[in-house]
């Protein structure tokens, strides 16, 4: 079968397809014939520096499942599945455990034609949803799932900031309306202000035009402050998105794409009582409940550009160049 690999050579870390045994899954393994994946921002870094090389690449991926182990019993072959970001997360808190097995870094991930998998370790994905959109669920949408509405408890009403277009901030804003919220989005492109809008965003402020969003915040808000911040920036927006914040306001911590930042104090957490929580993607559990909420209001990831299985790294610099609006997606 044909699969990628991440390979040091003469201490440069290359990305090269390959010829690989099609795997035979374990007893407790099923068999994913894998036909899309999705690119995280994670992929990048991965990329750069994979700890374990030769390493099979992403951990977005879904396919059908064309045999199954003879202890699998939840799971059967034709079943259209995705793999989970965590595959020994199943529930209940997050554990130093769980990073021993996720898939695209500390074992092998999914870009590749076949993949054998643990059954625990896949969930069925919802039917109305093509590859490439149930490709997109693993890492962007279960961390958003997670963000707004598992630890965030998300309401109708409530007012949701997400940043930028990337995948985790435009499943976010599609979570915040389906909960009946109202989204407050950010972009530094002004190309993708009206498709922004065109999703549902109630106010969108480019971040580069206007530096200081949180003012437009706080005046969207009628000084009040957003509910909730969906922070993919990191140190480099933080300070800004406590500023935004209503008292009492809840603030998921995602991402790192702002950079170093401004010096950052404590003040505004405890006079706000803001509440800050660190997200990392989501338990099965919670990939399971995000499934039926998405097929219960036929929701549809927004897949922005589908490259062929030859184009792993022209569909990487595309990530990497950050005109992408949502997902980008690579057919197996
Ligand atoms: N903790 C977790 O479980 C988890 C899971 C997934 C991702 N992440 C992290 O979350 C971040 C987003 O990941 P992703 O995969 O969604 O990324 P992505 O798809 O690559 O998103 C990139 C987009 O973010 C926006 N952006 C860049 N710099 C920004 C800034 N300073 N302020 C606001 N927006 C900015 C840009 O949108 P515009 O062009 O519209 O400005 C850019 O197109 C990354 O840091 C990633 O490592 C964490």
């Amino acid at each position: 079968m044909r699969a990628y690999e991440l390979r040091n050579e003469s201490g440069k870390t290359v990305l090269a397809m390959t010829e690989r045994p099609r795997p035979a899954p374990a007893a407790d393994e099923v068999l994913v014939r894998m036909r899309a994946a999705s690119l995280n921002f994670r992929d990048l870094l991965i990329g750069r520096a994979p700890r374990n090389a030769p390493l099979i690449p992403l951990c977005d991926g879904a396919g059908e499942v064309v045999e199954t182990g003879a202890a699998v019993r939840s799971i059967k072959a034709g079943d259209r599945v995705a793999g989970t970001y965590f595959q020994d997360w199943l529930s209940g808190p997050l554990t130093a455990n769980a990073f021993r097995t996720v898939l695209g870094q500390t074992v092998d991930g999914v870009l590749a034609e076949y993949v054998a998998l643990k059954e625990h370790g896949v969930v069925r994905v919802p039917g109305h949803l093509s590859f490439e959109e149930a490709a997109a669920l693993p890492c962007a949408g279960l961390t958003a799932w997670q963000a707004l509405v598992t630890q965030g408890r998300i309401k109708p009403g409530d007012t949701v900031v997400v940043m930028g277009t990337g995948g985790v901030s435009i499943f976010a804003l599609q979570f915040a309306l389906m909960s009946g919220a109202r989204v407050i989005a950010t972009t530094g492109s002004e190309s993708k202000e009206q498709r922004l809008k065109s999703l549902g965003a109630g106010a969108v402020i480019n971040y580069k035009s206007t530096p200081d969003w949180e003012k437009q915040v706080l005046e969207l808000t009628g000084g009040a402050g957003a509910d909730h911040v969906v922070e993919v920036g990191g140190a480099g927006t933080l300070p800004r998105s406590l500023r935004a914040l209503r008292h009492g306001g809840f603030v998921s911590l995602i991402g790192v794409l702002g950079g170093a930042g401004e010096k950052f104090s404590p003040g505004n957490i405890i006079m706000k009582g803001a509440r800050l929580r660190g997200i990392f993607v989501g338990s099965r559990d919670m990939f399971e409940e995000m499934n039926r909420a998405i097929e219960l209001n036929a929701m549809r990831p927004v897949v922005d550009r589908v490259f062929q299985f030859e184009e792993a790294a022209p569909a990487l610099a595309f990530v990497e160049s950050g005109a992408h609006f949502g997902k980008v997606c690579i057919r197996i």
